[in-house]
């Protein structure tokens, strides 16, 4: 159990950490989270003895180390640090072995050790284990460091932004090993990041920070249900439960649809259609309030006698209005296979369109975001 009581930090005039309290129970994944500057990295040292607090009391399993010898206190506690930190003379064998050695595990059980993990992380161990760190890629030096807090099994580790300089795919098979782990062997794990989809997938517990205090602490379901500030909320962001926020037509629609005036003939509309692409045109009247739509089947059926577009309007295609409930218009097109609904202003001008392809767009952003 890690219990911090009231503990202070300051640097110079700057108060850095204000009355912090709080306490991780053991076997829990705690994630710190919060903007840049806001203390994460203090509070993280604090538990290892890196750095000291000026008032307050930092208790591990009930022992306050304060004034004793940390080394023996950081041999328990493995660490990641934001800036990866391997040992440059050291193979990465040696870097992942250096607190197994020093507890006094033999060379053979070092190296069977060694083995298994970098077998965990892809990284094969006859063409990795003797490389030192500068022969490898910023991403891979990350992994070693995370083996080797991991390496002699600590029953606390601290890790602070251990995926940073990850690519999303290394990155999430880290994040489900480390998560399996933590699990399995009953650490505590306390994880630094700025990531909050990060934090909501890892975390038991998120300790929310903001200007060396703690804004919100609690488990990834009730920050999202619960929100304690809009900062909180801001860092939420696309993660934040749907039914807190609901969704209108508007947040499916794609504006600007083509339209046509209704006094326009056949043969123009067709070549419009032909020209965009699509098979069915809106129809607008002079004052731009929707009339219906017309189809390039009903214009090649019957179009030649008409001349005009205005005897094959068809007021069949659904209507919805702006501030619509989305989910109706949603479940609609998924099932009636009609190809889309058209979106109305107040005062019958139109809005847009939602189709499946829009659907698809705003889905893919909520799960991936909308950075290409
Ligand atoms: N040795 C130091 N001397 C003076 N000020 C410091 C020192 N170390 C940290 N600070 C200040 O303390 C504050 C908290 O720093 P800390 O490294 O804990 O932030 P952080 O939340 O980890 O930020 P980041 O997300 O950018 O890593 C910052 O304002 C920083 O400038
Ligand atoms: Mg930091």
């Amino acid at each position: 159990m890690i219990q911090f009581e009231h503990v202070v930090k300051r640097y110079g005039k700057n108060t850095i950490l204000h009355d912090l309290n709080f306490t991780i129970p053991d076997g829990q994944f705690v994630v710190l989270i919060g903007p840049s500057g806001c203390g994460k990295t203090t509070s993280l040292k604090m538990i290892n003895r890196l750095i000291e607090p000026d008032e307050g009391r930092i208790l591990i399993d009930g022992e306050d180390y304060a004034g004793k010898n940390p080394v023996n206190l950081r041999r328990h506690i493995g660490y990641v640090i934001q800036q990866i930190g391997l040992f440059p003379n050291m193979t990465v064998a040696q870097n992942i072995s250096v607190v197994p050695r020093l507890l006094g595990q033999d060379k053979a059980a070092c190296d069977k050790k060694v083995h298994e993990l970098l077998e965990m992380v892809d990284l094969p161990y006859e063409q990795y284990a003797h490389k030192y760190p500068n022969e490898l890629s910023g991403g891979q030096q990350q992994r070693i460091g995370v083996l080797r807090a991991l390496a002699a099994s600590p029953p606390i580790v601290l890790m602070d932004e251990p995926f940073g300089a990850l690519d999303p795919m290394t990155r999430e098979v880290l994040q489900d090993e480390v998560k399996r782990l933590q699990r399995k062997l009953h650490k505590t794990i306390v994880f630094v990041t700025h990531d909050m989809g990060e934090a909501l997938k890892m975390a038991d517990i998120i300790i929310f920070m903001n200007g060396g205090q703690i804004e919100q602490m609690a488990p990834p379901e009730k920050m999202l249900e619960a929100p304690a500030s809009d900062l909180v909320r801001s860092f939420l962001g696309k993660h934040q439960l749907s039914d807190s926020n609901p969704l209108y037509v508007e947040d499916f629609m794609r504006t600007n649809p083509y339209t046509v005036d209704f006094h326009r003939g056949v043969l123009e509309c067709a070549e419009k259609m032909a020209r965009s692409g699509v098979d069915t045109l809106l129809v607008t009247d002079d004052d731009d309030h929707y009339l219906g739509t017309v189809s390039i089947r009903d214009i090649k059926l019957k179009g030649r006698e008409a001349g005009s577009i205005e005897p094959l309007i068809s007021t069949e295609v659904r209507t919805v209005c702006l501030g619509d409930d989305a989910q109706e218009s949603v479940n609609y097109l998924l099932t009636s296979g009609e190809s889309y609904v058209v979106v109305l202003r107040p005062d019958q001008t139109v809005a847009g369109i939602i189709t499946k392809n829009s659907m698809a767009k705003v889905v893919a952003n909520t799960l991936w975001g909308d950075d290409k």
